[in-house]
């Protein structure tokens, strides 16, 4: 009898490439649409063309602008006007601390964002002024100068309090651009800060209610409640949350999540951070990966052989 075995491991690999490459990117392709990265660059939005001074920035921040009255800027001694839950019954959300803003955010949406925020984040089917419906944020119209130099000085003034772009952290993007709307259970994140460690369970519930509270303001002003990203890298995977960063409205149309205006190196890093909460064992799996697949080599040549011994006499 002529050997079939070879004939069989040819079938086998080939309908297994079948279903590898054609069948299951075919299911995927109509269940999902597929949206191109634009590479974050804000195409739509107007370059920015004025070279900004920071010290009137600065006056500018805290003066005409009043973007202290609702942002708080620790790191130049600027603390916030009201506690993250009082500010989200007054606006919905808490107005996120302006920091890191300089280098978290791109330079063009921030100068798009401070002149018209429902505009620059993609929300203008919820917040039309025409109908009064303001955006929460209140748009800078000016403070007497050339507008396009306030901005331009006001974004040179939170450019030059952040860190250098390619210092961000992974923590610090997520919880800038995403921690004020989405929990993340696996990381202790709660839309208002981490959740410590207390000694008491009293403390501990005492917080769990302020994070409640925050919700209802949050759901009240999102129409839902954003939902827990700690395994969203793993169901949706990383080039959908790129793409769903960098225009919410390319895949849900309609949705309230507004465009965060991220550069392409903030949003690296926020993929870092969901990768690190929904895969805490990531590093070590593909360690273990690897000495998985030297023992299966070694298994396979000993199977090999003990199977060629005993068919030798049957032969
Ligand atoms: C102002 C609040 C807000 C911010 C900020 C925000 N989101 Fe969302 N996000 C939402 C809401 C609301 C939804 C639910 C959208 C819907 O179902 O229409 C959502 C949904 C999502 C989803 C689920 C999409 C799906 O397929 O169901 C992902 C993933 C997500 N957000 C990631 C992010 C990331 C990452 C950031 C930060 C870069 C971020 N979001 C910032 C409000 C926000
Ligand atoms: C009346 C209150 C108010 C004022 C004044 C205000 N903001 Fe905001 N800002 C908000 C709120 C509320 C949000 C969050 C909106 C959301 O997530 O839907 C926000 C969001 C932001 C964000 C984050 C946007 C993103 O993409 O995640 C930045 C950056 C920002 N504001 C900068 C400024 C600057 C700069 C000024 C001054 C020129 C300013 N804001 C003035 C209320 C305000």
């Amino acid at each position: 009898m002529k050997n079939k075995e070879p004939l069989i491991f040819i079938i086998v690999v080939a309908f297994t490439l079948l279903t590898y490459w054609l069948v299951e990117p075919f299911a995927h392709s109509q269940m999902h649409k597929h949206v191109e990265s634009e590479k974050f660059a804000y195409a739509d939005l107007p370059a920015v063309t004025k070279t900004g001074v920071a010290a009137t920035g600065k006056e500018l921040v805290t003066g005409a602008a009043a973007c202290t009255g609702c942002h708080a800027i620790t790191k130049d001694g600027l603390p916030a006007a009201m506690d993250a839950v009082t500010a989200a019954g007054t606006y919905g959300v808490n107005p996120p601390d302006l920091s890191n803003a300089g280098a978290l955010y791109d330079a063009k949406f921030l100068s798009d964002l401070i002149k018209n925020p429902a505009h620059a984040l993609k929300v203008e089917h919820k917040f039309d002024a025409a109908k009064g419906k303001m955006h929460p944020m209140t748009p800078f119209a000016g403070a007497g100068g050339e507008i396009d130099q306030e901005v331009a000085d006001i974004v040179a003034y939170l450019q030059s309090i952040a860190v250098k772009p390619e210092e961000v952290t992974p923590k610090m993007a997520f919880e800038n651009a995403c921690g004020r709307c989405h929990a993340v259970g696996y990381e202790k994140w709660t839309q208002i800060g981490e959740k410590p460690a207390f000694k008491f369970q009293k403390e501990s519930l005492a917080f769990d209610i302020k994070v409640l509270e925050y919700q209802e303001s949050l759901t009240k002003y999102m129409g839902k409640l954003p939902p827990d990203l700690s395994m969203y890298i793993r169901s949706r995977g990383e080039h959908f949350i790129s793409t769903f960063i960098e225009n919410p409205q390319a895949h849900l149309e309609g949705t309230a999540m507004p465009r965060v205006g991220v550069t392409a190196h903030t949003a690296e890093k926020v993929i870092e951070y969901l990768e690190d909460a929904g895969d805490t064992k990531r590093a070590e799996r593909t360690a273990t990966g690897k000495n998985v697949m030297i023992f299966i080599v070694i298994f396979a040549i000993f199977a090999l052989l003990w199977k060629k011994q005993v068919w030798r006499d049957l032969h």
